[in-house]
């Protein structure tokens, strides 16, 4: 077992809320235990459309991967992959291309154990447990290097998972060093928390839900925070929106950034 691959001391904690576990219990998963619910059901409380967006950020990844696999990605790194569920990257991404190959990155032990079973059977797809906050030890992982060639176009997912590093600099300096190992034609999507208008308080009682959290706080951010992200990139139409806005399948939807949800970005390695 790599350092990597060490689990931290809350691993598999029934007791812990882990943010793996509240956003299955969004979903409507199963794997999941009392303490998840009682903490997701204090943002449910907070923010009762909590559901709707989650279900919003599924089907924006579903789009985006559909999209960037049509574009010719063949490589897929997705950081903060979650608990399996339906419509899984490697699920969607190899319907529109059967030999694209998916390597799924997250710190919870218990996505790593579910994400084994789910994968055990399909040889283009790996689940790897590593920290987002250590970029370079994701890029050179040995299972990461086995799956994905970083001199060929990769699309790195960072769905839900950037507000869970509240610290703007460190934040920037991951996403930064992701980007340097991504040769021209790799894309950077992003799906991230944003407040809206919601107010003090209201995003008072999420963070201090999430504060007894395996990620300890959550930090929304801006539209212009989250485009900062891929400066330098070519950014995709239509920008920065809430993710149910970019690219609608079926009629136009006007954002709404008044509203808390989560905000879409996609970028484009020049
Ligand atoms: C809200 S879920 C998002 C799942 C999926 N990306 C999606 O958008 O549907 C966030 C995931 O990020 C993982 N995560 C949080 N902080 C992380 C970190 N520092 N390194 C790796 N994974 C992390 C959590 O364990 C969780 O599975």
């Amino acid at each position: 077992m790599s350092d990597q691959e060490k689990s931290p001391a809350w691993a598999i904690d029934p007791h812990v809320p882990s943010v793996a576990r509240m956003y299955d219990y969004y979903l409507g998963g199963k794997d999941n235990f009392a303490a998840d619910r009682a903490a997701a059901d204090k943002v449910v409380a907070a923010m009762p459309y909590v559901r709707t967006f989650t279900r919003d950020n599924r089907a924006l990844l579903s789009r985006v991967v559909t999209l960037l696999a049509r574009n010719g990605v063949r490589q897929f790194l997705d950081i903060g992959s979650g608990l399996p569920t339906q419509e899984n990257v490697h699920q969607v991404a190899q319907r529109a291309a059967p030999d694209s190959r998916v390597v799924y990155v997250d710190n919870d032990p218990i996505v790593l154990v579910h994400g084994r079973a789910l994968l055990a059977s399909n040889p283009l797809t790996t689940v790897v447990q590593a920290d987002l906050c250590d970029p370079a030890g994701i890029l050179r992982h040995p299972e990461v290097r086995a799956q994905i060639d970083f001199d060929r176009p990769v699309a790195v997912l960072l769905l839900a998972i950037l507000h869970f590093v509240p610290d703007d600099e460190q934040a920037a300096s991951i996403v930064a060093d992701l980007r340097k190992g991504l040769v021209p034609g790799s894309y950077l999507a992003i799906s991230h928390g944003h407040a809206g208008k919601v107010g003090e308080e209201v995003e008072a009682q999420v963070r201090g839900a999430y504060a007894k959290t395996t990620a300890g706080d959550i930090k929304p951010r801006t539209p212009g925070q989250v485009a900062a992200f891929l400066d330098g990139m070519e950014l995709l139409e239509p920008g920065v929106v809430p993710v149910e806005a970019w690219r609608p399948p079926d009629d136009p939807v006007e954002p709404d950034f008044d509203k808390a949800g989560f905000l879409a970005a996609v970028g484009r390695v020049r």
